[in-house]
């Protein structure tokens, strides 16, 4: 009843994946060759962005952005705790310090009025730029973040790893900031058989530097005009990549589909609340995340069916031993804290039944606290 992702998606699209590969392999071009320079340009397409650069994969993608804009040490990047490790893990890497921002318990994304309590406060000293996450494929709240980023006169950058197609007022998510950092992890909206990123930017010299600093720094090869990285999205990944994109537009409005029938199903339920939508949003429902006061319980008997509920995320970044004495906070991340006790995610992704979705909500209709 509930089959998985990745190697569903793939079983419906052998035969194009399999052919394209076999196109690739007898090409003989195996590194930056032109699958990767045509999914370039058939992502910076779909994004709305002028530029898409392939790295290795979604964290690099960030750390990428952040060393092109001259943002390592000494520098800090405000970002939310609510999120995949790798949204702070990557800051570090860039050599800069993460310093954490509350979200709206609503919509799980930043809330711009700690972003300004944090610029305002003497901790925001040093903050150069804002990564904000659209987590779960809600885009974080972009006009009142940008209100703020411009006031403090700091750069507002999107970590889309979890938002491929979704939108704000129509514009793509990827297209908002200064630049954006994409995951092609296998289970994402856009996903590969293996690991994959791109940066995609509307900034000419942004791109270029890029593009310089995923490969050695090289603009030239054998010449490093700055320091770099070896971070290349591989010719096999773009290739599956750009059969998968052709579905991508397809695949969101399955996944829309499904998270109307679950809210349908959840409505009037005193147990749960169903993820809310901010006007002028389309979310790309990476995951369909509910909160519940009784979230252990209902996850156990959720589980007792068989039903493949799951927890994104347990700890907050902050919470976790890694960071917790990595990251201190400097301000109170109350809405983080309690969202990390009430969040499941529902099984969402575009081959899940109508009858899938309707076990679901029928089990949750009959959970007794
Ligand atoms: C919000 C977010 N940012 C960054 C990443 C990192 O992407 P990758 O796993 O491709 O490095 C992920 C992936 O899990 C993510 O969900």
């Amino acid at each position: 009843m509930f089959p998985g992702y990745p190697i569903e998606d793939y079983l419906r699209h052998q035969s194009e994946i399999d052919a394209a590969l076999k196109t690739m392999l007898t090409k003989g071009s195996y590194i930056l060759g032109g699958e990767v320079s045509a999914f370039e340009e058939e992502f910076a397409a779909f994004t709305g962005a002028r530029h898409c650069i392939g790295v290795a994969n979604g964290t690099d993608a960030i750390e990428v952005i952040l060393r092109a804009m001259d943002i390592g040490k000494g520098c800090k990047v405000a970002v939310p705790s609510h999120t995949a490790v790798a949204s702070a893990s990557a800051v570090g890497r860039a050599g800069a310090e993460t310093v954490f921002v509350d979200i709206d318990a609503e919509t799980f994304t930043m809330c711009p009025d700690s972003l300004a309590a944090l610029l305002e406060s003497e901790n925001g000293e040093g903050v150069r730029a804002v990564l904000a996450v659209h987590i779960y494929g809600h885009p974080a709240h972009w006009s009142r973040l940008q209100e703020v980023a411009d006031t403090y006169g700091v750069l507002l950058l999107e970590d889309c790893a979890q938002a491929h197609g979704a939108m704000v007022n129509g514009q793509m998510a990827g297209s908002l900031g200064v630049a954006a950092a994409f995951s092609f992890y296998p289970t994402k909206n856009l996903g590969a058989i293996g690991d994959g990123g791109a940066i995609t930017t509307n900034d000419d010299a942004l791109a270029e530097r890029v593009r310089c600093i995923r490969q050695y720094g090289w603009r030239k090869r054998y010449i490093s005009d700055c320091e770099g990285v070896n971070s290349r999205l591989d010719e096999m990944q773009a290739a599956i990549l750009r059969v998968k994109l052709r579905t991508l537009t397809d695949q969101l409005s399955a996944r829309r589909a499904l998270a109307s029938r679950y809210a349908a199903g959840l409505a009037g339920n005193g147990f749960v609340q169903a993820p809310i939508s901010r006007s002028g949003v389309d979310h790309a429902y990476h995951l369909y995340v509910i909160k519940s006061p009784h979230r252990d319980a209902l996850m156990a008997e959720l589980l007792g069916k068989e039903i493949p509920v799951a927890l994104h995320y347990p700890a907050a970044i902050h919470q976790q031993p890694g960071y917790a004495h990595l990251i201190p906070v400097s301000a109170p991340l109350s809405a983080t804290e309690k969202v990390v006790r009430d969040i499941l995610s529902l099984p969402l992704h575009p081959y899940l039944s109508t009858d899938a979705v309707d076990f679901v909500c029928e089990s949750i209709r009959s959970f007794v606290p």
